[in-house]
């Protein structure tokens, strides 16, 4: 997938933040810098990625580092990543999956102010606060090279997670859908700020996965069986490694043309 430098991955210690570490470091990176709140799943993610003994695509084995970090800490964010940039000598690839999903009992009109503030904070201001970190080191630094066909290259690459939820909603799901379309409107505004500078911003738009999101709350399995059943026309759920691989496209150098843009990745779902 055209990864030769160093990602930094959010919510990597779990589901999907995880399956992208895995396959930055499959595909050839450099580094990973995992990020999250939960020291015990970073923990796993590292060992899963070591274990494999992974070489990068300059010869060397993938370094992993990892850091509790809680995205919603502007300060706490802003030092880490400007620790891991030093660390590494360079920032190539941001992924955002830190999020959490929440169902509001009674919809809108009865939300907990409490809930909706946690779910907005973790899902788009800690995104905003990783783009800006990251954004900043990435405008700074030279391009990096294609390992494929030399074309030119770009400086830094962020892909965000939103969500099918990013374009369409569910019920009593208030403060996650306006997240996922607020990542989907953050991605293009940005992206359009930096275009011409070659840092490129996109988002990833899962639809139902299979991961500890989705299968450890009854009421969101639930929810999600249905769907798959009556709305999913590839009749199944997704596996992590199906957003990781589009993940990773969107990071290299396999789409240098890409910008702004968001990638669907839903068995059909949406366009139904
Ligand atoms: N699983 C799905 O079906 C699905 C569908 C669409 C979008 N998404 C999005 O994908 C992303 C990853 O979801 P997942 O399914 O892997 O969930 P997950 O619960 O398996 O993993 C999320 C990770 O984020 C971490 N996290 C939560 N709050 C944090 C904070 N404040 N700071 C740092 N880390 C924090 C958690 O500790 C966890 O490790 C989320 O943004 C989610 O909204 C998931």
């Amino acid at each position: 997938m055209d990864v030769p430098g160093y990602a930094l991955i959010t919510g990597s210690g779990s589901g999907l933040g995880r399956a992208c570490a895995q396959t930055f470091a499959r595909d050839g990176a450099a580094g990973v810098a995992l990020f999250d709140v939960n020291a015990e799943g970073l923990a796993q993610t590292k060992a899963l990625i070591d274990e494999k003994n992974h070489i990068s695509a300059s010869g060397k084995p993938c370094r992993v580092i990892t850091f509790v970090v809680d995205v919603t800490d502007e300060d706490q964010v802003s030092k880490i990543v400007s620790e891991v940039a030093q660390e590494f000598g360079r920032l190539d690839y941001l992924v955002n999956a830190a999020g959490v999903a929440y169902k509001h009992v009674g919809g809108a009109a009865f939300a907990e102010s409490k809930e909706w503030l946690r779910v907005i904070n973790i899902n788009l201001n800690g995104t905003f606060y990783m783009l800006k970190a990251a954004a900043r080191i990435m405008l700074k630094q030279d391009p990096i090279l294609s390992t494929f066909d030399g074309r030119p290259l770009q400086r830094g690459s962020i892909v965000n997670f939103a969500s099918i939820q990013g374009y369409i909603a569910t019920p009593l799901s208030t403060s996650y859908v306006t997240s996922k379309h607020a990542v989907v409107g953050l991605t293009k505004t940005a992206s359009e700020d930096y275009a011409k500078e070659g840092l490129r911003i996109n988002a990833i738009c899962p639809g139902y996965i299979e991961t500890p999101m989705t299968m450890d709350s009854p009421q969101i399995r639930a929810v999600m069986a249905e769907k798959i059943a009556s709305s999913v026309p590839m009749l199944r759920a997704g596996q992590p490694q199906e957003i990781a691989d589009g993940v990773v496209y969107l990071s290299g150098g396999r789409s240098s043309f890409v910008t702004g843009s968001s990638l669907v990745v839903d068995g059909g779902y949406i366009q139904r």
